[in-house]
């Protein structure tokens, strides 16, 4: 998409007001604090956004459906932050956590002392576009929420999302995406995202994730596009779904 030079000036008016952030990552200083801090963000964020996100329980209320033949769900989250997700997991679901930021783990630790419905399967530090330890069609299903926004390769993590998965198996997304071309959402996200990207590391907010997901080959693909009900206009936009390997 085409940008009008007033992105391109209110863009740069906006970097200009982040200098002491470029500066502190020039000084090799602001990407090891970032690591650092954002799980601590992402404890309190996650918090506001399950109060606010009706759409996740319901998102989530037919995982069982994808149970095995044993009856047992086995689950793999990619990106699992802090765990936010485990109290809309089924009683019983085996799960396996994988997140490419090591100081995620502790948190993931004692989200998981408050959710005793659920049986630890492994917890590793891995990112979603390699995930090699994890057999080929082993699991159920696979969950990802705000994650494609910050991968290196959403081509990549479909790659190993697929493969993963066993034949039939799906996977869950709830997902922050661009706005529709030229909405105001998406007005703002081009202005911001060179210096939200910094912030939040390294979350894109102009990704049109649905395009992955059409070009990615599963057999079926149910997605949505949602406002969803959240204080910040720039991640409003959303898709939330699933697709069927
Ligand atoms: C905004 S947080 C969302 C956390 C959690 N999924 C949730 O909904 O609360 C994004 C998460 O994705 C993880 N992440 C980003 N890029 C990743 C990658 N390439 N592989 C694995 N995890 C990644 C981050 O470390 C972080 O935990």
């Amino acid at each position: 998409m085409e940008e009008s030079c007033l992105v391109v000036l209110l863009r740069l008016c906006v970097q200009f007001f982040a200098l002491p952030v470029y500066l502190l990552r020039y000084l090799g200083i602001w990407d090891p604090l970032c690591k650092k801090m954002f799980p601590y963000f992402m404890a309190v964020a996650s918090i506001v956004y399950n109060k606010l996100s009706a759409e996740k329980k319901e998102h989530f209320s037919n995982l069982k459906d994808f149970a095995g033949s044993t009856g047992v769900l086995t689950l793999l989250e990619i990106g699992t932050g802090t765990g936010s997700n485990f109290e809309f997991y089924p009683a019983g679901c085996k799960i396996i956590c994988t997140d490419y930021n090591p100081n995620f783990m502790k948190f993931i630790d004692k989200n998981l002392s408050q959710n005793p419905h659920l049986q630890m399967k492994c917890c590793f530090v891995a990112p979603a576009e390699d995930l090699h330890q994890i057999p080929d069609a082993s699991v159920d299903v696979v969950v990802s929420t705000l994650v494609l926004c910050s991968v290196k390769s959403t081509e990549g993590v479909m790659r190993e999302v697929l493969r993963v998965l066993r034949p039939g198996g799906a996977f869950y997304f709830m997902e922050h995406v661009a706005g529709a071309l030229s909405s105001w959402s998406r007005f703002w996200q081009q202005i911001y995202d060179p210096v939200w990207k910094i912030l939040f590391d390294g979350c894109h907010l102009t990704r049109e994730t649905w395009k992955d997901l059409e070009n990615a080959g599963f057999s079926e693909l149910k997605l949505r596009h949602i406002q969803a009900p959240i204080y910040c206009n720039l991640v409003k936009p959303h898709i939330v779904g699933y697709a069927v390997k």
